[in-house]
């Protein structure tokens, strides 16, 4: 039988893969994937939840294919009409697909640039590390990322550490330690973030749904059963009552020194791939033990336009049975106070 499709490593020691396919068809590889989405997913998880797929140009004209193509990887897309975004912030006929964009009506400005010339990927030179919506609880389990269109690749970049490596790379004792710990993780518009509270922000009051939320820091990966780190940029991460729980809070406390110290282990260039986007790229990554972020690009220059979905529904044993923490049950609205959301 006609080989359809291979795959192939994408970065080192094993850590993601490169989905390609013989015919440059939408319709074609909507059916390959779906007939081999044993294979694909087992690949894709071996490799530490990390694929890039080229070319995928025919989902501009037909954005129902990335929702297609996005449930291959857990039972619910997330829907950004019925949670917590503003309708500026997805697509008009796909309420699946979140628009990410420094171009209107998003005006998402440009991730900062590099404290030093170059591409350096660690945490604190390179900042924003985070692994998306960590602020809720359950979190997503994947993001589907397509690159409508690009600044000169050598700019805006998603960079993308395996902290599944990370994890394994610590010390036994210090990795007990952490297995006792949890984060606490907080929007980056609510106040309680590192740079909120340097400049002596207000800290927002917020609704039940809105709430900070506490994620162990070592999470076990619910399919291929391996430990990873979950902590995310100070961004994402409440300075005001954590970041740690028990942990001395605040910025200069034992928790934020810790986080810190996390985040420059994870980010060490050895365990972070860095993807320079091709207009039709389709970058996959797992939340549940990744980190990713975005660098810098010239936003006065060019447009940086990308297509994202979030699939949830497997995000291990320990958020069994939870109801999501980010769906208000008091019938409050959801946006309330939350217009950068
Ligand atoms: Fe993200």
């Amino acid at each position: 039988m006609k080989q359809t499709y291979c795959i192939n490593e994408l970065a080192q020691d094993g850590f993601g893969i490169r989905l390609e396919f013989a015919s440059g068809d939408l319709e074609d590889v909507l059916a390959i994937c779906s007939a081999n989405a044993d294979v694909i997913l087992s690949r894709f998880y071996a490799a530490r939840g990390l694929m890039l797929i080229e070319g995928m140009h025919g989902v501009f004209k037909h954005p129902r294919a990335l929702v297609e193509l996005s449930r291959l990887f857990g039972s619910e897309v997330e829907n950004y009409h019925q949670t917590l975004t503003s309708p500026r912030f997805f697509h008009d006929s796909e309420e699946e697909i979140l628009i990410l964009s420094n171009e209107p009506p998003c005006n998402h400005p440009p991730p900062p640039r590099s404290h030093d010339d170059g591409l350096k990927v660690q945490f604190p030179h390179q900042v924003n590390w985070h692994s998306d919506q960590s602020y809720r609880r359950p979190p997503p389990d994947i993001t589907l990322l397509l690159a409508v269109r690009t600044p000169p690749p050598d700019q805006g970049q998603t960079l993308v550490a395996d902290c599944t490596s990370a994890c394994a790379a610590l010390k036994p004792e210090t990795r007990e330690r952490l297995r006792h710990l949890n984060g606490i993780h907080a929007p980056s518009w609510v106040g309680r973030s590192r740079e909120a509270v340097e400049k002596g922000e207000p800290i927002l009051d917020l609704l039940p749904h809105q709430l900070p939320q506490r994620h162990p820091i070592v999470r076990r990966h619910p399919v291929s059963g391996e430990e990873s780190l979950f902590v995310c940029e100070e961004k994402q991460m409440d300075f005001v009552d954590g970041p740690v729980v028990e942990l001395e809070t605040g910025l200069d406390g034992e928790g934020a020194r810790l986080i810190r110290e996390l985040l420059a282990h994870s980010t060490q260039e050895k365990f972070v791939y860095s993807h320079q986007w091709q207009v039709g790229d389709l970058l996959i990554t797992d939340n549940r033990n990744l980190l990713h972020c975005a660098t810098w690009y010239d936003a006065d220059s060019y447009s940086r336009l990308m297509w994202r979905t979030t699939v949830l529904g497997n995000p291990g044993h320990e958020y069994a049975g939870e109801k999501k923490s980010w769906i208000p049950e008091d019938g409050s609205k959801i946006m309330a106070g939350m217009d950068h959301a």
